[in-house]
């Protein structure tokens, strides 16, 4: 059985002021760390309040690293320096990043390699774009990526990764994939990584739906086999709502 695991992706959203206040009202409310795990990806000025507040049901992640330790990288936060203040997830290749910032699987495969380095676990994301999927070339472009995203980790490594199906057209423009067309890309997607490595390794790794994730269609994602959670966005930001989502993931 796969612990379900329910991340929220802030994106460029909360002050630190407001950073505190969702913080302090979800602590109790979220379900025991036993049955589901429940991760914040803050941006970098409030990781460390996060941190030193998340509680015992709580991990703290961030939204981007660079593949370097250090050096002349202006702007850019390593894997040493999220370690250092306990940072426990970070999100590696989020289709925004890839799109505006020209993240390529080259670097996304190096920072991969950076984060587990540092015991930090990443949160992979993977998707089409709406061309992409109505030309039939969604399973390719998955396959793509996760063949270049994935070059040269071992399979333990990768049993302790996360990824996160998330379909370009699905991402805030409330187009949810309906729950069977996300539940069968998550199933390809562990078949792809049975392939590159064992059933084990497959049967291990989990798999988040991303995408318009909301109170109203989390349930029926959540019921589906190969989604073992999601990684969201929007509905993230509410406290009530976000120790909603992360119940209703409690099989
Ligand atoms: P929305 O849930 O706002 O569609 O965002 C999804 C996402 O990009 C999470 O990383």
């Amino acid at each position: 059985m796969r612990k379900p695991i329910i991340a929220g992706n802030w994106k460029m959203f909360k002050t630190r002021n407001e950073a505190l206040k969702f913080i302090y009202a979800v602590s109790d409310k979220l379900p025991d760390i036993e049955k589901v795990d429940s991760v914040i990806c803050a941006q970098f000025t409030v990781l460390r309040c996060l941190v030193k507040r998340q509680g015992e049901n709580l991990r703290i992640g961030a939204q981007n690293l660079h593949f370097e330790n250090e050096g002349a990288f202006t702007g850019e936060v390593s894997a040493p320096m999220l370690k250092e203040i306990n940072v426990s997830y970070v999100i590696v290749g989020h289709s925004e990043r890839r799109a505006m910032f020209n993240e390529t699987d080259e670097a996304i495969n190096k920072k991969l390699h950076k984060a587990l380095e540092y015991d930090i676990t990443p949160i992979l994301c993977v998707g089409e774009s709406l061309e992409q999927r109505e030309s039939g070339q969604t399973e390719a472009h998955l396959a793509e990526q996760l063949e270049k995203d994935l070059a040269g980790l071992t399979a333990e490594q990768v049993k302790d990764i996360v990824i996160a199906y998330e379909p370009i057209w699905a991402i805030g423009t409330g187009k949810t994939a309906t729950s069977e067309v996300a539940n069968e890309t998550c199933k390809f997607i562990r078949e792809k990584i049975a392939s590159m490595y064992d059933q084990d390794v497959a049967d291990a790794i989990r798999i988040q739906y991303g995408g318009s994730v909301k109170l109203n269609n989390i349930h029926e994602l959540m019921m589906m086999p190969h989604i073992d959670g999601a990684l969201i966005g929007g509905a993230s930001l509410d406290p009530e709502d976000f120790v909603k989502l992360v119940e209703a993931a409690v099989k």
